[in-house]
């Protein structure tokens, strides 16, 4: 769908997901991220870019698993996170827009758990790539999480949590030969409505990943 017809479906709240493609299972059970090898960090740093054209193709079970560990995963015992939130918060939530399903990421369980039975990429973002690339993940803050943080640093510190996450894809998208892009240019009440999001929920950002279109 058009740039264009998005905007417009977007000012009179029609922005809608469309159906699954295939099977919305209820929990997708992640193989183990591959935490060996992949580009030493200077050369992933080098390499690391925005791009905008995406292949249709899939992404394989293992590399979502990794993509999604190194974005926002399980790193050490106690429960930290490849990714730093003020007071340890861990006050980010990565939902992953596929064309079977919208699922959020649990990382203790390294899992998908679904949340909406819809092919929701669409509604992730205004640009016409997002609707056909294989993966929109969403940054969404959970401001029930934040109680200790004075209410008025709250959105800014989850965005510097969110924006490290969004970097974190990046680094793994330049590693694995990936592209991606980070997007704050998103319909933020849409994407909330289509994931059934609560009042303490603030939809932040959005971020697409697939095989570069070549
Ligand atoms: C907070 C933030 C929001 C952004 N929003 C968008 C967006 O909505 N759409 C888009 O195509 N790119 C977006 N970008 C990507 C920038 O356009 C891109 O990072 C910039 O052009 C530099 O290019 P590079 O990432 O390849 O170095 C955003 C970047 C940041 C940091």
């Amino acid at each position: 769908m058009s740039t264009l017809t998005k905007l417009a479906l977007g000012v009179m709240g029609q922005l809608r997901p469309r159906p699954v493609k295939g099977d919305a299972r209820a929990t997708i059970k992640l193989p183990a991220p591959d935490k060996h090898g992949g580009l030493p960090l200077m050369q992933a740093l080098a390499k690391r870019r925005s791009a905008r054209e995406f292949a249709t193709k899939p992404l394989p079970p293992p590399v979502l698993s990794s993509l999604l560990w190194a974005a926002f995963g399980v790193n050490r015992r106690g429960g930290g996170r490849t990714a730093p939130s003020a007071i340890d918060a861990q006050e980010i939530d990565v939902y992953v827009a596929l064309p079977a399903g919208a699922y959020l990421y649990d990382a203790k369980s390294h899992a998908l758990q679904l949340v909406a039975a819809s092919d929701l990429r669409r509604v992730t973002g205004y640009q016409d790539f997002v609707d056909e690339a294989p993966l929109d993940l969403v940054y969404v803050a959970d401001h029930a999480r934040m109680k200790l943080i004075p209410v008025g640093q709250r959105e800014s510190y989850a965005s510097a949590a969110a924006g490290a996450i969004t970097q974190n894809v990046y680094l793994y998208a330049a590693s694995a030969g990936l592209a991606t892009v980070i997007r704050a240019w998103i319909d933020r009440s849409a994407i909330a409505d289509a994931l059934g999001l609560g009042h303490d929920q603030q939809v932040l950002l959005s971020q697409t990943v697939g095989y570069p279109r070549r």
